[in-house]
């Protein structure tokens, strides 16, 4: 049986997004597949009252089950409450890669869906899009596009090279498509190996002349950031000192993110940060406990060190703290 996000205590994000529009911010959009991650997201949001766009793959939502994620969803919308926190949720399909994903989506709880069509010609990525956008509508469910590839897994649709967006396609796209917000490529990527640097050079700026041209474009309209993981350092060099093995990861600068933030960005996706952090914790407790075996032993301290981040995040990236 089909059941609304109203239901569940979900908003979509239309309310969320004018409000970042008109704040100067961007709402962060984080994804999850566990309890702990969800309990640390929506524990940071509520401690500094910041809205919030819970997300999840379609390998998330196969890994921790339809019906568990509903309602894991409407589980952290009563903690946030009982935290004492009246902040908008929203539940949003990352990288939809199907009309019929995103329906059944739609009809199990999520308030919001991305259809990701960058990889499809321009003119099939409109109808695709606009196809989800007909049915989301109906059910008052917001819909992501994407116009431009970024490079990196994006779950099913992987590329191993981006290609910017073009500027001169996001009119046609938005008007034909009636989406509500568009995600762009402007030089972020997926994963924790976004650039390959050598010591002592630093990254690649973000190509903020397309986002100004978007936004010329585009006044008053939504604009999204995939790939936007800072892949801090401290978590990387943990992770590698407790035996891991990650060799020159690299993510995007926060300035740079704070900066897009400040734009028509209105949500900034992170994911890659999020695992680092947990499996820093978990590495660390493992090689500091070795006789340890409980689960809360070791996921307690990844839980409380993600709550920490995304924290710093909303407070100095996001600039989302005291927003809701
Ligand atoms: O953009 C991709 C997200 O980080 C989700 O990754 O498909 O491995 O869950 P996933
Ligand atoms: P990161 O891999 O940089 O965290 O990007 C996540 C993302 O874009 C999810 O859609
Ligand atoms: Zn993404």
């Amino acid at each position: 049986m089909a059941v609304s996000y109203k239901e569940l205590g979900l908003v979509n994000t239309r309310e969320m997004f004018a409000n970042a529009m008109k704040g100067g911010y961007a709402v962060p959009a984080y994804n999850f597949n566990n309890l702990e991650q969800l309990q640390a997201i929506t524990q940071a949001c509520a401690e500094t009252k910041s809205p919030v766009i819970i997300q999840v793959s379609k390998g998330a939502r196969s890994y921790a089950n339809a019906t568990m994620l509903r309602y894991m969803a409407l589980g952290a919308v009563q903690y946030s409450k009982e935290l004492g926190a009246n902040i908008p949720m929203a539940l949003h399909l990352d990288h939809g890669d199907s009309y019929e994903l995103c329906v059944d989506c739609i009809n199990s709880g999520f308030s919001s869906v991305m259809i990701d069509g960058s990889h499809l010609p321009f003119k099939e990525n409109i109808a695709l899009t606009k196809k989800v956008v007909d049915f989301a509508h109906q059910h008052d469910v917001t819909v992501e596009g994407e116009l431009g590839v970024l490079a990196g897994i994006e779950d099913e649709v992987s590329s191993e090279h981006s290609h910017y967006t073009d500027p001169q396609e996001v009119e046609e796209f938005v008007k034909s498509t009636g989406v509500d917000s568009l995600a762009i490529s402007i030089g972020t990527s997926h994963g924790a190996y976004k650039f390959k640097v050598k010591p002592g050079e630093s990254v690649p700026p973000l190509r903020f002349d397309i986002l100004e041209e978007v936004e010329r474009r585009l006044p008053g309209f939504p604009i999204v950031l995939h790939g936007a993981s800072s892949v801090l350092t401290e978590y990387v060099e943990l992770i590698n000192q407790y035996g891991g093995k990650l060799e020159n990861a690299v993510g995007i600068p926060e300035d740079q993110l704070r900066r897009a933030a400040k734009s028509a960005v209105c949500k900034i996706n992170v994911d890659s940060d999020g695992r680092l952090v947990f499996t820093a914790k978990v590495r660390e407790t493992f090689a500091l406990e070795p006789k340890e075996f409980d689960p809360r032993k070791y996921l307690g301290p990844a839980r409380k060190e993600l709550v920490k981040m995304y924290k710093s995040k909303n407070e100095s990236v996001m600039g989302s703290a005291d927003k809701a």
